[in-house]
């Protein structure tokens, strides 16, 4: 890996090998979804616990202060929304040229593996990482489902983050889901996962961050489970204390409980 690609993996992987990403691009086709209604309001308390923020460049330029020092890793895909005839429909919607601007971390896009838009979306990864190559920028791609939800299984995932990986992405966000380890096993890069809809409580959320460090991953790139919880310090803090600390299940509610009781 040459030095620009390493030192930009290593901002958003701590010295531990871990990373807590903060995603928050969800506006790119879903709108203003509950509580990232003003981006701003939401993202400002969690950048202080957060290792890189996932997030798109409309967001990153109106709504994030240049004064932080956080990674940013931009999302790069888009070109539909949730009302749209077919989610995995994506072509890429920034230039290299841009992100570099933006001087960001790392870039991400999704890819839909076993949709009519296999194909595109896994040519798209493919140029990203060539650009991502000449200029030193790592790629994050993103095993998505759009609304088929179902699809999380680990033959599915194992299959969708092998692929990403052969192509070149340097890093895989993926689901997490039963029988995790044979997913991370079978994937040759770092392996994150994303929290997925809302979770019936906090505790569920960090069972199953626990778990998915547990099995293998290198952290998460979470969202809604941090930032639609009442409590979005406390939740942030937790999964922090189970992905840098190895904190137990109890350990990181203990925590939780206690940030939360301080309104947090
Ligand atoms: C959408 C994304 C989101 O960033 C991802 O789903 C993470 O957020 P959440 O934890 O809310 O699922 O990549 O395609």
């Amino acid at each position: 890996m040459d030095w620009g690609l390493k030192n930009r993996m290593q901002s958003i992987f701590k010295a531990d090998g871990k990373t807590v990403m903060l995603a928050v691009d969800h506006g790119y086709f879903l709108g203003p979804v509950s509580r990232l209604e003003d981006p701003r309001k939401t993202v400002e308390p969690l950048i202080p616990y957060a290792d890189s923020l996932m997030l798109t460049r409309g967001v990153l330029r109106n709504c994030i202060d240049a004064k932080y020092n956080v990674p940013i890793v931009l999302r790069v895909s888009g070109g539909n929304s949730i009302i749209g005839k077919d989610l995995a429909n994506e072509g890429i919607t920034v230039s290299f040229e841009d992100a570099i601007r933006l001087n960001v971390s790392g870039v991400a896009l999704s890819i839909y593996v076993g949709t009519d838009y296999e194909h595109q979306t896994l040519i798209n990864l493919s140029k990203l990482v060539d650009e991502g190559q000449k200029y030193g920028i790592p790629v994050l791609a993103v095993t998505a489902v759009g609304k088929e939800l179902e699809k999380r299984d680990a033959r599915y995932l194992s299959l969708s983050c092998r692929i990403a990986a052969e192509l070149g992405a340097h890093t895989v966000k993926t689901y997490y889901c039963e029988d995790f380890e044979k997913v991370v096993e079978s994937c040759p890069v770092p392996v994150v996962i994303a929290g997925g809809p809302k979770l019936k409580n906090e505790f569920d959320a960090l069972k199953m961050a626990h778990a998915a460090i547990r099995a293998g991953a290198k952290g998460v790139d979470m969202g809604r489970n941090i930032w639609q919880s009442r409590w979005p310090v406390a939740m942030i803090s937790a999964i922090r204390a189970i992905v840098h600390d190895n904190a137990s299940v109890k350990k990181a509610s203990d925590l939780f409980i206690t940030l939360q009781s301080k309104k947090k």
